[in-house]
């Protein structure tokens, strides 16, 4: 079974997510730990409640980037993890981090990338007036927010959504959209080759989750 090692910066409910899916049997990983950035994110407490070893690197610890960053790569690294995933994790990352997780480093991003990398991707949604909006999986490279798409899931904008209703609508498809990610990988069907997403035949029809509004 593949091991996986969690960072959150605080909520933690993709984490929650990834932890729900292990436990209904739908996701054959084994969650060697979670560790954050800051010690008082509340998705600490959910994974130490479920029984999963939790660590925070405290980045205001660190003179700068690399420093705090290689002190995170011997903390994840202890666990000997086959996949990282951000789940919410606010931190730009160094090159030198990014490329020691080559090709088993993901993340989630609240919209339909390569819109809206950043933040409030929620409120620019809205002042652009798009009306399709979403969530991304993908595998981290260098550039904030960017890199081969694993999947997608698109929502509809309506109108009188507010900056909470959209990003509420978002977040129940980032819950399933994660996990299936890390569902691929742990089942050895998701790799990244030359720069680019493989899923082996007959998984790429799934990559991409549409709301039944938007159809
Ligand atoms: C999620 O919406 C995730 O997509 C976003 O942070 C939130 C964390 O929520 N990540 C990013 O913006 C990364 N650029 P959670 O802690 O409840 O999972």
């Amino acid at each position: 079974m593949k091991n996986i090692v969690i960072l959150i910066s605080g909520r933690g409910s993709n984490m929650e997510a990834l932890i729900a899916a292990r436990d209904a049997g739908d996701l054959p990983v084994n969650i060697a730990a979670v560790i954050s950035n800051r010690p008082d994110a509340a998705g600490l407490e959910t994974a130490a409640r479920a029984g999963i070893v939790t660590h925070f690197v405290n980045h205001k610890a660190f003179a700068g980037r690399e420093s705090f960053d290689a002190a995170l790569a011997e903390c994840i690294d202890q666990f000997a993890p086959d996949l990282v995933v951000l789940a919410g994790f606010m931190r730009i990352l160094s090159d030198g981090f990014v490329r020691h997780y080559e090709g088993r480093l993901v993340n989630i991003h609240p919209s339909l990338l390569p819109s809206f990398p950043g933040l409030h991707t929620h409120q620019r949604a809205l002042d652009e007036g798009v009306r399709i909006h979403g969530c991304t999986v993908h595998f981290v490279t260098p550039t904030l927010d960017h890199g081969p798409v694993i999947i997608q899931a698109a929502v509809p904008v309506l109108d009188g959504d507010s900056e909470a209703t959209l990003a509420a609508r978002v977040l129940c498809e980032e819950h399933k959209v994660y996990p299936q990610a890390v569902r691929w990988f742990a089942e050895g069907r998701l790799r990244l080759e030359g720069g680019r997403v493989r899923l082996d035949a007959g998984m790429a029809e799934g990559a991409v989750l549409i709301s039944p509004e938007v159809r």
